[in-house]
């Protein structure tokens, strides 16, 4: 038992003890995060809307710290009930909503299109601007981000990163499926976008880093805390302004004579946007580019989601028109189907799923009890290997589908692989030849959509009065396909099991064009009528050597020989990725393609 005195002994050690107070430390809080108004300026963006505002919802800077400016006007969709429904749902989470819209009227009084920027449509856009930046002034925001309203800011992060660069104007650089961006390296003495050599560096991230840059548009960060940004303006023009009247021209010469550098980040990857179509284009045309651009997203990212605080209409898919839509999917390619499967949904394309021929899980025993043998004399043109069972897989899954096709008498269906990427208006285009084909009643079993054209020297002859349809020379994959039922009962009645090589070099041997006679040999009837579409309407998502690409049929055995193995694909090299950008490039002239070529904007 302790004595008195010992309990004032103990009282007296005690730290913090009533007897000698002494004020409890913790450490100092960290500071609030940066004031933020985010400035969103949208007309006839009721399409892009939702990915864009979910994007924007993601962005990881505290919602409390985040104000939003958002304005909408001379719409002829559903831009402003879209924008109210998510105003009405997440202004509680946000510090402060400033809502501007306005019904009234649809569009510019001198305004030829949508796609036409007319002087009052630019002046409108500039005072828009310039009262986002007001509120974010009169707010004392830290900083205004301004985002368009088809830019898809896809790193969370985006915010913070931009940030830390510590300048006073900066955009993230947004990636596109060909070379433009947010951002200009060169601009003429007319204020005009200049090409210059340290362009395409950038862009294509071989340089690294924020350069400072003459241009930047449609998404970037001011710090308003920087003396300098006081200076800035968007409208009116300043007194000395005597280039072209175009909302970023002016502003970036407001910058100048401020002397505010832009600058532009490509440290990482920000978001996508979509390259600008030409002056004619449709709404149509506008709400497919943009779904493009979340398709190519999904080639390397996780598809965006829409707004949760939205109520997205569902799609409807079809079959485009045939009779089945294919898809040839491995079990085990949870990954590829999922993806496949959410990029048809988006293109509202209805698919039934093959579960593809795992070629690896068939041992010898199996492949004899279904009479497969190999081609006499079969050996891949590169390797000198014969075929795989990546190959005898792939074969059987095709074969798979030819027989439902002759079975269940589809006249037309499609077939795809699953490892895909589509072109830019892919079902419209396809649609379109289908039209054209049929009106102009050509006989036809097999179109290619997307290949490897093997005979490069000699031109396919092109058919008459078929836009973009040329007579298959010498092709390789099997990456997607039209096939008529004839020709689905010509390719059985080759009775290609008996005697089989890679499908991709059983189909050239079908329509007589494979360059090795002793294989075609074997096959009587070689009078499959075949055709590819020109350009092509598909790609390979991957090429061998690109990060993430894993093969099916490459790095597997050979079919009946455990002991050897491959690792080389015959059919996506490097090389060949080489050969497709070509084309790639050849295939801008189209139409439908490119974009426009003659303003300061582009930069193809
Ligand atoms: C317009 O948008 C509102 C809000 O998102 C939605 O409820 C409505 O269904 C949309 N209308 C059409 C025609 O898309
Ligand atoms: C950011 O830039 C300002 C000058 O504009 C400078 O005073 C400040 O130290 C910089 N901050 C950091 C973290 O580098
Ligand atoms: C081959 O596979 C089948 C089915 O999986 C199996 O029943 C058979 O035993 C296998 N034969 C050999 C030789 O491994
Ligand atoms: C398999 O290939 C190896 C190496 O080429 C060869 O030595 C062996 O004889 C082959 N086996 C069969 C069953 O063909």
């Amino acid at each position: 038992m302790a004595s008195a005195a010992g309990l004032w002994l103990l009282l007296l050690l005690a730290p913090g003890s009533a007897y000698f107070p002494e004020e409890r430390w913790s450490p100092e809080s960290p500071l609030q995060a940066p004031r933020v108004l985010i400035a969103l300026l949208a007309r006839n963006a009721a399409h892009s809307l939702p990915a864009v505002l979910g994007a924007l919802e993601r962005l990881r800077h505290p919602k409390e710290r985040t104000a939003l400016w958002v304005a909408t006007d001379h719409n002829t969709d559903n831009t402003t009930a879209v924008l109210r429904e998510w105003l009405i749902n997440v202004q509680t989470l946000y510090h402060y909503v400033e809502w501007r819209p306005m019904e009234e009227p649809r569009s510019y009084p001198d305004e030829e299109g949508l796609k036409h920027w007319s002087n009052s449509r630019y002046e409108h856009v500039m005072k828009l601007r310039q009262a986002a930046l007001k509120s974010a002034r009169d707010m004392w925001a830290d900083y205004i981000l301004f985002v368009d309203a088809d830019n898809l800011l896809t790193n969370p992060d985006t915010l913070g990163l931009l940030m830390a660069e510590n300048k006073t104007v900066v955009a993230p650089m947004l990636d596109s499926r060909a070379a433009y961006s947010n951002f200009w390296c060169g601009m003429t003495s007319q204020g005009y976008y200049k090409r210059t050599p340290a362009y395409i560096p950038i862009r294509k991230r071989d340089r690294r880093g924020c350069f400072a840059v003459p241009m930047v548009h449609s998404t970037f960060l001011i710090d308003l805390r920087k003396e300098a940004s006081r200076d800035l303006v968007f409208y009116p023009p300043h007194p000395d302004y005597t280039w072209s009247f175009d909302d970023i021209i002016v502003f970036a010469f407001a910058c100048k004579q401020a002397e505010v550098q832009m600058f532009v980040c490509n440290k990482e990857v920000y978001g996508f946007l979509p390259v600008p179509l030409r002056a004619h284009s449709t709404m149509q045309d506008e709400m497919e580019s943009f779904m493009h651009v979340q398709l190519e997203i999904m080639v390397k990212n996780p598809p965006v989601e829409p707004s949760q605080y939205l109520s997205v209409l569902p799609k409807v898919p079809d079959k485009m028109g045939f009779d089945e839509v294919f898809m040839i999917n491995l079990k085990h390619r949870a990954d590829r189907r999922e993806r496949m499967l959410r990029t048809l949904y988006e293109q509202q394309i209805d698919c039934k799923i093959i579960e593809a021929v795992d070629g690896k899980a068939m041992n010898s025993s199996e492949v004899e009890a279904m009479g497969i043998q190999m081609l006499p004399g079969y050996k891949d043109p590169y390797h000198g290997r014969p075929l795989t069972k990546g190959e005898l897989g792939c074969f059987l899954s095709h074969y798979k589908i030819w027989k439902e096709i002759v079975e269940r008498g589809l006249e037309k269906s499609v077939v795809f692989e699953d490892d895909l990427r589509f072109e830019i208006f892919f079902k419209r285009r396809l649609m379109n030849l289908m039209y054209d084909l049929e009106e102009e009643g050509l006989d036809w079993d097999l179109i290619y959509i997307g290949r490897k054209r093997m005979q490069v020297e000699h031109p396919e002859k092109s058919v008459p009065h078929v836009r973009n349809l040329v007579e298959a020379d010498y092709s390789y994959w099997t990456l997607a396909y039209v096939m008529s039922l004839q020709g689905a009962q010509k390719l059985l009645a080759a009775e290609p099991l008996s005697k089989m090589l890679p499908v991709d070099e059983f189909l050239p041997v079908m329509f007589d064009k494979h360059p090795v006679s002793e294989y075609m040999e074997h096959f009587e009837n070689r009078n499959l009528l075949a055709f590819s579409v020109e350009p092509l309407l598909v790609c390979p998502t991957h090429y061998t050597g690109d990060d993430g690409y894993i093969s099916d049929t490459e790095t597997s055995v050979v079919w009946n020989n455990e002991s050897v193995k491959t690792d080389w694909d015959r059919a996506k090299s490097q090389k060949m990725k080489e050969q497709q950008e070509l084309s790639k490039e050849a295939k801008n002239s189209d139409v439908l393609q490119s974009p426009l070529d003659s303003t300061a904007r582009d930069e193809l």
